[in-house]
């Protein structure tokens, strides 16, 4: 199959990328940064980003299917979720529609369950509930949702992640590096969060790539069945580090909410985007992140695989190989 990857110098593309080659398929890729290196020889890449309508018709070509990973999930301003998440893909959608790619079938859009907001208590957020994003990174992937179901003509597949963690993945890397210093931040105290494991998601993708067209126009919630709290999370790498002790430092709202807009300031002076924002402290102030991947394994018959201990012992291994710890 003829795909196209936006996104794939970032976690989740470094990882699907090699998956979809191994697996046979002809992987095209849209790269914004033109000194960036391309890791694979055998991968299209058109140099552009989705101000240049010329390098998109010369993406969209010929393609069999779209996968867009492309998305800000750090920013300088909360007006840059918005660009970064809905503008990208109103733009994309839009050239899709003009350029009729004769032989696209799918496309796949990688949203986020801040799209569809946190729970309330440990019951899992109901699928049917409407959304109710607490964050601009949140309402930004909405609206790129409601943009893709109003106006692409195209069949496509709408997965809202919860956090995925795996090899290359910076922003849980935090994790295993304040465990391995021997105390973990834990902003508003306990948490419970639905997670997958980055390969899952791969497979889900190509899952998803090389079924037969009958599941089509559907937005499904992606993690493992088993939710997690903070303090599993914590202990669980701390049993791989073999460590004794970590102390887990609850911190209050009071605290970390003023403390992300300081950094938000220096990020901002300094023009670097940062996930330690203002837009950050809404999702920390929430105890509840956990989600209901039942109808995704209902309707398409996919479960993700790798349990909370499976994943984080192949994601240290993968640290400790690439030298990060
Ligand atoms: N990782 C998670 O836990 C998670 C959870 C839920 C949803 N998601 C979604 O999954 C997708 C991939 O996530 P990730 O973890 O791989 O993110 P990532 O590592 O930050 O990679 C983001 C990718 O998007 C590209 N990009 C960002 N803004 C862009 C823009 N304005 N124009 C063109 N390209 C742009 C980046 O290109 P450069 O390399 O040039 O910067 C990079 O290739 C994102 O849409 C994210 O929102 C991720």
């Amino acid at each position: 199959m003829h795909i196209g990857i936006t996104g794939s110098t970032g976690f989740i593309g470094q990882n699907l990328v090699p998956e979809l080659l191994k697996r046979g398929h002809k992987v095209k890729v849209l790269v914004r940064d033109p000194h960036r290196k391309i890791l694979w020889d055998d991968v299209e890449k058109v140099e552009g980003n989705f101000q240049t309508p010329d390098a998109l018709q010369q993406f969209l070509m010929d393609l069999e299917a779209v996968v867009h990973c492309a998305g800000a999930i750090r920013a300088l301003r909360m007006e840059d979720y918005v660009k970064g998440n809905y503008t990208t893909t109103k733009i994309l959608v839009d050239a899709i529609n003009q350029f009729k790619p004769k032989d696209l079938k799918k496309f796949i859009f990688l949203s986020s369950q801040s799209a569809q907001g946190p729970s309330v208590g440990l019951a899992p957020r109901r699928f049917d509930e409407p959304p109710s994003p607490v964050t601009w990174y949140g309402k930004s992937k909405l609206m790129a949702e409601n943009y893709i179901v109003n106006y692409l003509e195209y069949p496509y597949i709408i997965l809202r992640l919860a956090l995925v963690y795996g090899p290359g993945d910076r922003e849980t890397f935090r994790f295993f590096q304040y465990v391995k210093k021997g105390i973990f931040p834990m902003p508003n105290g306990e948490k419970y969060l639905s997670v997958v494991y980055v390969k899952d998601v791969v497979r889900l993708i190509t899952f998803i790539l090389e079924m037969e067209n009958h599941i089509r126009n559907r937005i499904y919630f992606v993690a493992h069945p088993q939710y997690h709290s903070l303090s599993e999370i914590v202990d669980g790498i701390k049993s791989l580090f073999g460590k004794k002790k970590v102390a887990k430092l609850s911190i209050p709202e009071a605290i970390f909410r003023p403390a992300l807009k300081v950094n938000e300031i220096i990020a901002s002076i300094a023009c670097k985007a940062t996930i330690a924002n203002s837009d950050k402290a809404n999702e920390l102030a929430e105890k509840y992140w956990i989600g209901d991947p039942a109808p995704l394994i209902a309707e398409t018959g996919f479960k993700p695989e790798y349990s909370l201990m499976e994943g984080l012992f192949e994601t240290l291994e993968w640290y400790k190989k690439e030298g990060w710890l």
